[in-house]
């Protein structure tokens, strides 16, 4: 592809591969063979069912601002997480650090990447294992056109000029931008700058996804487009870890949802994560649009045990009480009613008031 003209030898690529591989040697290598071989219950030989596993990480940037304390997860291979936090909780922080570009001396703790140590001195053997897309695209697009920034990953990875020309064909197609081969990055819209970042990772077909804020800035057809793509991913059985304020997105793309407030304040299935309400509050988080309009159908006296998370699940469970119910659902309105209705949206009230 014509369009192809990026080269190891073009100073900008120097720039950042200097970047990328000149990290100097820190403890955190030492740290974490420490923290991992110190716990007996976890033998190494398990680890290899494991994509990622963070031990006690904790990070200070050089201002004294303290990111990240002791925040400790894993997440098994073909696991698709979400990582929820209010703003400032250290999300971002921590994905720099889950290829180790942000290891530095005011790193403490322990990263394991597909059984292996994320070693700083190694981060350019990183990208075909874990593949970050970093919530600003403007830090992944530098190259003078798309293409290029999209041939960028696969071509320090040593991959042969066909193979990396039907890389770049390809993950273009994925994000809806065949056709904007030629264009510069840096024109680009921002919602185009944000699929095409996605692009440049998807073309490194890492086996382990972290994607920051992947919905941001997106119009409806392109974000559900974007949800498609992720679906695709994890159908295919690569371990996604991403970071979102997208609640409504959730349902559709992860089983399991981590809350972090500087360090983990709640981690379990997405449905146990989202019914508790205080923890979600305290962290300045909410559920799911659906979840609270069928908290609303139960004060108009709607049976509904389990409240569901997703348009799919609530179809599924009108379909059910229906065809309980003789072929209709039957509301009510009682006194309480409205004190009930009102209790209902009360319990995410700081976002409303936050939204108006
Ligand atoms: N380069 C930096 N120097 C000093 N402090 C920083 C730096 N980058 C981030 N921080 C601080 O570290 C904390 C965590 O920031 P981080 O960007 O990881 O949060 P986040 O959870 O990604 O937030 P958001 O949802 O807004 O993206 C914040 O208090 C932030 O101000
Ligand atoms: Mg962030």
């Amino acid at each position: 592809m014509s369009a192809i003209t990026a080269s190891p030898s073009t100073p900008m690529m120097e720039s950042v591969s200097r970047a990328i591989t000149a990290s100097p040697s820190t403890p955190m290598t030492e740290s974490f063979s420490r923290a991992i071989t110190a716990s007996p219950s976890t033998p190494m030989t398990e680890s290899f069912s494991w994509a990622l596993r963070v031990h006690d990480l904790n990070y200070t940037y050089p201002d004294g601002t303290v990111a990240l304390e002791h925040v400790s997860f894993e997440i098994k291979k073909g696991e698709s997480v979400a990582l929820v936090g209010p703003n400032g909780a250290g999300k971002s922080t921590l994905l720099l650090h889950l290829n180790g570009v942000l290891h530095s001396s005011g790193s403490r703790g322990a990263i394991e990447v597909l059984g292996e140590t994320v070693d700083p001195k190694k981060v350019h053997e990183m990208p075909d294992k874990i593949g970050i897309v970093f919530q600003n695209p403007d830090d992944m697009l530098f190259m003078p056109m798309l293409a290029d920034d999209v041939a960028f990953g696969p071509i320090n990875l040593g991959i042969k000029r066909d193979e990396v020309e039907r890389r770049v064909r390809d993950s273009l197609e994925m994000v809806g931008l065949s056709g904007y081969e030629e264009r510069v990055p840096h024109h680009l819209s921002g919602g185009e700058k944000k699929r095409a970042a996605l692009a440049t990772v998807l073309s490194m077909e890492p086996l382990i996804l972290a994607l920051d804020e992947p919905t941001t800035n997106l119009d409806p057809k392109s974000r559900s487009e974007l949800i498609d793509i992720l679906k695709r991913l994890k159908d295919e059985g690569r371990t996604l870890l991403i970071v979102t304020h997208d609640v409504n997105a959730i349902p559709e793309l992860a089983d399991r949802v981590i809350v972090l407030n500087r360090t983990v304040v709640a981690d379990g299935t997405t449905r146990e994560v989202f019914s508790d309400t205080e923890m979600l509050l305290a962290a300045g988080l909410e559920v799911p649009v659906i979840m609270q309009f069928f908290l609303v159908l139960q004060a108009f006296g709607y049976p509904c045990d389990v409240l569901p998370l997703s348009i799919e699940g609530a179809v599924r469970n009108l379909t059910r009480t229906i065809a309980n119910g003789d072929g209709h659902v039957h509301l009510h309105i009682h006194k309480h009613t409205h004190s009930e209705v009102d209790s209902a949206l009360g319990k995410y009230q700081h976002h409303r008031e936050a939204g108006r």
